[in-house]
């Protein structure tokens, strides 16, 4: 009798268990995501026709043909919540409304991307998403939203994981696959628990368009390239495909020198940071649209294997980063960040490469490699010899290794 009262137990129970929680979109970024944003260029000053142009130019530019897909508002598309909570934007900036603006971004071949925030309030001080979260995803998905950026700001008395996972929980309902960009700076240390919950994490505040500066804001503060890079310290072994460490979108082509800009850009790609181009795209000047659409550069942000770089050596403010790549390549980063120029010597034999990471051995003293140097797109000899190189200030040379077969 006890034994069959339990059983019933056991149905009833089983009647009112609640569903299995949702995954996040599988598969939306098994490499990298490519893509532009506002923000750092336009901050609040969005509006459709900006964002119209800006894909016609990613299309126009190159850009599009080189992989880039998502074009993303940022803050202050916002206008009011309607009398039932839902969501609107800004009826004067986006007078033809957000679902007539993804029409236009996908008959181009591209994907839209929107920004929220987990609290109250956004950054920029307009509606967050806290208490509308389903609303919010139902509307986006409405839209034809493909890419949600979901910001940190006012978020006190919030846990960001659950905070998190209450967003994916949404966008999975809604039913429309949307990339789930996770910003939340690296406070909570995301990459201990947000490999299920989104496709990127932001490792760290946010960047500002000069090498090796920081600038202080009074309460927060902005960082340089090599301050970002820095802050990646023991961060590789989180990241991979579907999941990765988001270093903060591009200022390729915000002000930093044609040299600055490259090393910047060739840091992120063998860092596999998403890849989210933050100038002027009707704008830029040659030399910003060869650095973004450089698919040498990105083929190794792209690259299969998804594993991200580490450095091997630091002699005199120049560095040599290793990336491993599919197919048993390698990519090489040398990065000086030195003002002045400098000669840089590197003899393979005598050099020991191995990533306990992925279990590779460059084994350069058993296998010899053909260079191809990824920014003039020449072949530069092989392993054969010892490099001989000069990297300009604040610059890079960076190598594709190709084993000899
Ligand atoms: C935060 C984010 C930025 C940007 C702004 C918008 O600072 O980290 O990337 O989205 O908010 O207000």
């Amino acid at each position: 009798m006890t034994h069959l009262r339990s059983i019933a137990l056991f149905v009833i129970c089983g009647m009112f268990a609640l569903p299995a929680a949702a995954q996040k979109f599988e598969g939306l970024a098994k490499t990298p995501q490519l893509g532009w944003n506002s923000w750092n260029k336009f901050a609040c000053n969005v509006n459709e026709q900006m964002i119209r142009e800006t894909a016609d130019a990613m299309v126009a530019s190159g850009m599009k043909a080189a992989g880039y897909q998502y074009v993303n508002i940022d803050d202050c598309w916002h206008g009011e919540r309607d009398a039932r909570g839902f969501i609107t934007p800004n009826k004067e900036h986006f007078p033809s409304g957000m679902k007539a603006l993804a029409d236009y971004v996908h008959s181009k071949g591209l994907k839209l991307g929107i920004y929220s925030d987990a609290g109250w309030k956004t950054c920029g001080g307009k509606p967050g998403s806290r208490g509308y979260e389903y609303q919010d995803a139902l509307r986006y998905a409405e839209w034809g939203i493909d890419y949600l950026k979901y910001d940190w700001c006012n978020t006190d008395g919030l846990k960001a994981e659950g905070a998190y996972l209450t967003m994916r929980e949404a966008l999975r309902k809604a039913g429309r696959p949307v990339l789930f960009s996770l910003c939340e700076w690296g406070d909570n240390q995301p990459w201990n628990w947000a490999k299920d919950v989104g496709h990127s994490w932001r490792t760290t505040g946010d960047i500002y368009p000069c090498f090796d500066c920081v600038e202080d804001h009074g309460t927060w503060k902005s960082w340089g390239v090599t301050y970002i890079l820095d802050k990646q310290e023991g961060l590789r072994k989180f990241a991979g495909p579907d999941h990765w460490n988001d270093m903060d979108m591009l200022e390729v082509g915000n002000g930093m020198s044609v040299g600055e800009d490259r090393a910047h850009f060739t840091i992120w790609a063998m860092m596999n940071s998403p890849l989210i181009a933050g100038n002027d795209l009707r704008s830029m000047s040659k030399e910003t649209a060869a650095i973004l659409t450089n698919s040498s550069v990105i083929a190794v942000n792209q690259d299969a294997a998804g594993i991200q770089a580490f450095r091997y050596a630091a002699r005199d403010g120049v560095e040599f980063w290793f990336k491993p790549l599919a197919l048993n390549e390698w990519a090489l980063m040398v990065l000086n960040r030195n003002k002045e120029s400098r000669p840089v010597t590197f003899d393979w034999k005598t050099e020991s490469v191995v990533d306990e990471l992925s279990k590779r051995d460059a084994a350069f003293d058993r296998t010899r490699y053909q260079l191809r140097n990824l920014w003039n797109g020449q072949f530069a000899g092989s392993t054969a010899k010892p490099l001989k190189a000069e990297v300009g200030g604040h610059d890079v040379l960076v190598l594709r290794l190709i084993p000899n077969k």
